[in-house]
Parts: structure tokens; sequence; C-alpha cells
């Protein structure tokens, strides 16, 4: 992953804990609505791929059993991982594409429910993505994929060239001289891997989104609900399909790009296309980005347009990350897809411990609050969920009681201590397993391989009956708090 230039090393600093009367009377502990769904904390373990599902996307034992993980911990909401909404080959992603996913995510439910005593709500966060191909081998790559064009034929004063000699001949280029006969999607598909974009109108797919997926955002919210899942979290964050169409840029010349109106409006249609389908009683929210941290891209201004016009639409919660785009993503290597957390925009969405002047924790915060102070400013009580390497009692009530957020996320503190809100709550807080934010976890999910963390996943790994990661070597769930 990138990491900002001046490698200044942070430890985090949880700093001092509530006593168990203290975290009665604390607001990180006290109820919150998001529309008709009621939290009874403001406590919020955000999506997390984990890569426990299958090939076939359902909800398997491992799912289960790190959902359950997470459960006992009781904080006031969890959010399920990005799930595909669409009924297609998706990896190891989990997927609410169609009916026969029912039962397994009503497992989970009920998983969830049983876990915390009831004390937890579960949100499920549903997602589109466009075709992402791996970066091919570059003799693969003339051999086979690319497409060769009179443009070709032209560049190299070839027009009587059989295909077969243009292709070796390519081939043969040294890297400069192929910047001047590939355009820049081929350079693209060579060098990262062929990428769709929202605004790839020639293709009819692509051109058809806003027609397609209210529909697919739709079904998706209705299984949940069937699914007995308490609400939806809308993907509009990162670098997948909706916050491609949010982004400043997102030129579609249909009428849903260029200004911010024009890519607000697909987010809007979905969501009130949701809406009708599922009613106001089942809460739906959306996540998308205080900043994309992109040249070119959206910042907070934009944002807080969005978070006005989504309040205004009748969201129950938003919740902002930052980053995460493809844009500026590193090379991956031959055989591997890019990944939208290696470039800078990916350190903002999850800083590290090596980092600049500002430092990995809180860099979300002044954003979110500038985007909360306007939705309140426009009159909605929407609340807002702000994350972004929180990992203490008193940064978390803090922002709280200064009214720069209405609920507190955080991932990978939830990870390394999936009771960490708990213990606060008993006033155990001397007892957590703090966060180091060195990002082992997420160079696991880089590289799709299961997630765990590394300040328990070799802790009792003797623990008869416990589950092991494919390697053998690390454990999948963290040990019981005891
Ligand atoms: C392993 C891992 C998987 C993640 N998967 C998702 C995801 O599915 N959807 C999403 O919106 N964010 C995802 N994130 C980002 C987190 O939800 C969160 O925004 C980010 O880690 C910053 O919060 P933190 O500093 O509290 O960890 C993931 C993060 C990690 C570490
Ligand atoms: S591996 Fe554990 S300690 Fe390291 S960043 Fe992830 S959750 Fe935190």
């Amino acid at each position: 992953m990138w990491k900002p230039p001046e490698r200044i090393k942070y430890k985090p600093d949880p700093g001092s804990s509530p006593t168990a009367e203290e975290a009665r009377s604390a607001l990180l502990f006290s109820p919150v609505k998001l529309g008709p769904l009621a939290l009874e904390q403001r406590t919020w373990v955000p999506a997390m791929v984990p890569w426990r599902s299958n090939e076939d996307g359902f909800v398997t034992d491992d799912v289960l059993d790190w959902y359950e993980r997470f459960a006992k911990g009781q904080p006031g909401a969890i959010v399920i991982e990005a799930t595909g909404i669409r009924d297609i080959p998706s990896g190891p992603l989990l997927r609410i594409g169609d009916d026969r996913f029912i039962p397994g995510l009503k497992e989970l439910a009920d998983t969830v429910r049983s876990a915390s005593d009831g004390k937890t709500r579960l949100l499920i966060q549903v997602i589109d993505f466009l075709t992402i191909r791996r970066r091919p081998d570059p003799g693969k790559y003339f051999s086979r994929f690319l497409a060769i064009t009179d443009s070709h034929r032209e560049k190299l004063s070839a027009s009587d060239w059989p295909e077969e000699r243009i292709r070796a001949h390519l081939a043969g280029l040294p890297e400069k001289e192929l910047d001047e006969i590939l355009t820049g999607a081929e350079l693209e598909s060579l060098r990262m891997g062929y990428r769709e974009r929202v605004t790839d109108m020639h293709l009819p797919h692509v051109k058809d989104l806003p027609q397609v997926l209210p529909e697919l955002f739709a079904q998706a919210t209705r299984r949940a609900c069937e699914a007995g899942i308490d609400g939806v979290e809308l993907h509009y964050a990162h670098a997948y399909t909706m916050a491609s169409f949010l982004s400043a840029t997102n030129t579609r010349p249909d009428g849903y790009g260029g200004g911010r109106e024009q890519r607000a409006r697909l987010p809007l249609e979905v969501f009130r296309h949701v809406r009708r389908t599922v009613g106001e009683d089942y809460c739906v929210g959306c996540r998308f980005l205080s900043d994309e941290c992109i040249d070119g891209g959206n910042t907070v201004d934009d944002a807080t347009y969005f978070a006005v016009q989504f309040a205004r639409a009748g969201m129950d919660f938003l919740s902002l990350s930052r980053g995460g785009k493809f844009d500026d993503a590193k090379q991956p290597l031959v055989g591997w897809a890019a990944y939208p957390y290696t470039g800078r925009s990916g350190y903002e969405c999850m800083p590290g411990y090596i980092s600049d002047d500002f430092g990995p924790f809180g860099r979300n915060v002044e954003p979110v609050a500038q985007i909360k102070a306007a939705v309140d400013g426009a009159g909605y009580a929407t609340p807002v969920v702000v994350i972004g390497g929180i990992h203490g009692f008193q940064q978390a009530e803090d922002l709280l009681r200064q009214g720069k957020a209405d609920i507190i996320g955080a991932a990978r503190q939830s990870l390394a201590d999936p009771d960490w809100y708990l213990k606060l709550r008993l006033g155990k807080g001397d007892q957590v397993r703090v966060c180091e934010y060195t990002n082992y976890c997420e160079g696991l999910d880089t590289k799709h391989k299961q997630v765990t963390c590394q300040l328990w996943d070799r802790l009792q790994l003797d623990e008869p009956g416990i589950k092991l990661s494919v390697d053998g070597r690390r454990r999948l769930i963290a040990p019981e708090w005891k």
C-alpha cells in the first residue's frame, strides 16, 4: 500500500476509558434512531470483506462464525460486507442477487440476533461493480486480447501486413513506442488490466445502467428485508459503480454525468425505487465518500451537496468513508487485478501507522463534521456515521458531544478486538486489544486471503475445535473474551 513520504510512525493512543458507571451516561452508549430502526447504542462495525464466502456467493459456516464473533461484542450495528446485487459469478464475494440467497442470509440474521442477545441490529451493504480483469501477460495480450485496428496499421505504416505480423511486431516494441501506437484504454488494459468505467457509453450494458440498477438494488433490498436483516446500506463509496456515477470524473452525456445534480441523479433514482419497493418501514441509507482523494475527484463540497440531497430524499442514515479509488491504484503484478486501496486514495481510506504530519487517526473527522453541519443546517436529522482510525472511548465520545457525528464506526479496531465496545461499556477498557494500524489485515484482503488480525491470529492455536485458515497457520476468529 502507498505510504505518505514523510514516513512518520504513530502509536495508537486510546486515552482513558470510562468506568461502568461513566459508560452508562456516555453518549456513545445511548440509543439513536435510523429512521424506522432503533439502535441501542451509537457503536457501529462497518462493512469489511473477510473472504469467508464461497465461489457461489453463499453464507457459509465461516461467514456465520465471523459475524457471530462481532455480535458477541454487542455493538449497536454491524454492517455485513459488500454483497453483490447481481446473479453472476463474483469469486468468493457474498451475493444477494437471487432469492436462493435468502435462507443463508436469514440464518446469518438469526445468528447475529442470538449471539448479541438481540442487542445488535444487522445491516447489509449492497454493491454493484463493473468488470475488471487481471493484468495480462504482455505476450498473451498482444497475441490474443488486443483487437488490431486501422489506427494501429496506420501508425505502424503496415496497411498490408498480416495481423499476425502486427501482433508480433507490437510485442517486441519498447514501452515508449507503444505509448505512441496504442490508445489510452489499450495501454491501460496492457499495464493495469482491462477495466470498465461508467463512461464507457459504447458498451450497451454500461449505457443501460440507469435503467437496470434501480430494480437490481430494489430486489436486493427486498431480499435483505425478507431475510430478517434490519436494514440496507447502499454502497455508493470507493471504486464501484454508484460511486463512479457520483464522481467528478463522471462525464456521461446522457443526463447522468457532468454537474453534481446529474451525477446524483442515478443514486437518487436507485434510492427512490428501493424505497418504493420496501416502503417507509425498512431502514435504507448509504455509504459514500467525504472526499475521493484523487486528482480531479469529488471534494468535501461535493459530498456536502450529495449528503443534503440524500437526506432530503429520505435516507435513514449517511455513512461516510473516504478515498479507495482505482484512479490512483498501483500497477498490479501480471496475473493480478488492480486494487483500489493501493494508492494515495487507498491510504486515505485505511490509513496505516506510517503517516504524514496529520497522522492516521481521525482524518475523516472534520470533513464529516462539515457534512453533518450542512445536513443539520438544511433541517434534516439524518444520522451521520463517521469512521477512520477511531480506537478510543474519549475520542469517540468527544466527537459525539461536539456534534461532529451521530454514530461511531470502527472497522479495524473492531477486527483487532470484536469485544472492544462491550469492554468499554462494562468499564473494562484496560482489557481492549488496541489496533496498531499495521494494515496486515488489509494486506490479506488485497490478496483475497481470509482476513484475520495479527494481534490474535496466532494465539491459542491449540484450542480444541478452532478453525484455521487455508494455509493452516492462522486462527480465523478472535479468541473468546473470558
Ligand atoms: C479487511 C477490510 C475489508 C473492508 N471491506 C469493506 C467493504 O466491504 N465495504 C466498505 O465500504 N469498506 C470496507 N472496508 C473499509 C472499512 O469499512 C473502513 O471504512 C476502513 O477500514 C476505515 O475505518 P477504520 O479506520 O475504522 O478501519 C474494509 C476494510 C478492511 C480493513
Ligand atoms: S491486522 Fe489487526 S492490528 Fe493490524 S491493522 Fe488490522 S486490525 Fe489493526
